[in-house]
């Protein structure tokens, strides 16, 4: 592994840019290599196999590309594959999750008593956020609720998502009652963060992976001494499995320039 090797983040869509972005905004020295996976979106409502499968074709992708580092910028991957993942990976490249940063954050806090997931059907039907908090903090209630819908209305810019109370009818459903925080599951939601705040009027504390993701990057890349100390203009890759508009869209919000977007068949 190499210092100056690029860092590969993956997603199924979209959702995985809010991770990147936080990544850059942390390190940005490093180069980042991405993936998202638009052919096979979503992943959340996907067979536990087929999420498997997606995932290693995309890590052997991004080990092929030299990174040092790779990021599983999608719960639901993150939920149903990261062991496969780790044994396919071996010693090749450091692997990150977006749960583990978000369960070393509440783990840490004594004011949260009852936190609320959401999440897609993979990452509920794991049950994995409640199984790792309860582990740590016997203390702390867990709530969850699937909510299916949002990721590819997220993921389309889908007008409906605003005008017709789906958010809001969702954070209404009684499991999500009396909380006093609430785990964005899905790293598409932080795109919608600002509505779920005003539902909550911020008096629900919003906890999602992007607030913590770049300083755990950080931290492991600095221990292995891979973090990438030149201070050079990079151009970042992203790559799609099929070319949306709406991804070249966001690509470009989050990174305004340096960016080299193509669509790369790796699943013929
Ligand atoms: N952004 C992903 C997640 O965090 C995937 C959403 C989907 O494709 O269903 O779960």
């Amino acid at each position: 592994m190499n210092a100056e090797a690029p860092i590969g983040i993956f997603d199924s869509g979209i959702g995985g840019l809010t991770v990147a972005h936080a990544i850059n905004k942390v390190l940005p020295n490093e180069k980042i290599i991405y993936f998202g996976d638009t052919q096979h979106l979503p992943y959340g409502n996907k067979s536990i196999e087929k999420i498997q499968k997606y995932s290693i074709t995309i890590i052997d992708f991004l080990l092929k590309k030299q990174c040092k580092a790779i990021i599983i910028a999608c719960n639901s991957a993150s939920a149903v594959a990261y062991q496969k993942i780790i044994k396919k990976v071996e010693n090749q490249a450091l692997i990150f999750n977006v749960i583990h940063p978000v369960i070393n954050y509440i783990n840490s806090q004594t004011h949260i008593q009852h936190v609320g997931v959401i999440g897609t059907n993979a990452t509920i039907s794991s049950d994995i956020y409640r199984t790792h908090i309860n582990t740590l903090r016997k203390d702390i209630t867990v709530s969850s609720l699937a909510t299916p819908l949002l990721a590819s209305l997220i993921e389309e810019d889908n007008k409906i998502l605003y005008q017709k109370g789906i958010v809001e009818s969702y954070l209404e459903n009684h499991k999500l009652k009396n909380i006093d925080s609430l785990i964005l599951g899905c790293t598409h939601y932080p795109l919608i963060e600002k509505q779920i705040n005003h539902f909550y009027d911020k008096k629900v504390e919003i906890i999602s992976a992007i607030k913590y993701i770049g300083h755990s990057v950080k931290k492991m890349l600095k221990q292995n001494n891979l973090l990438n100390q030149k201070n050079t203009k990079h151009k970042h890759y992203f790559y799609v499995s099929d070319y949306t508009e709406n991804f070249q869209k966001k690509t470009k919000l989050f990174f305004p320039k340096s960016i080299i977007l193509e669509q790369e068949n790796i699943f013929s």
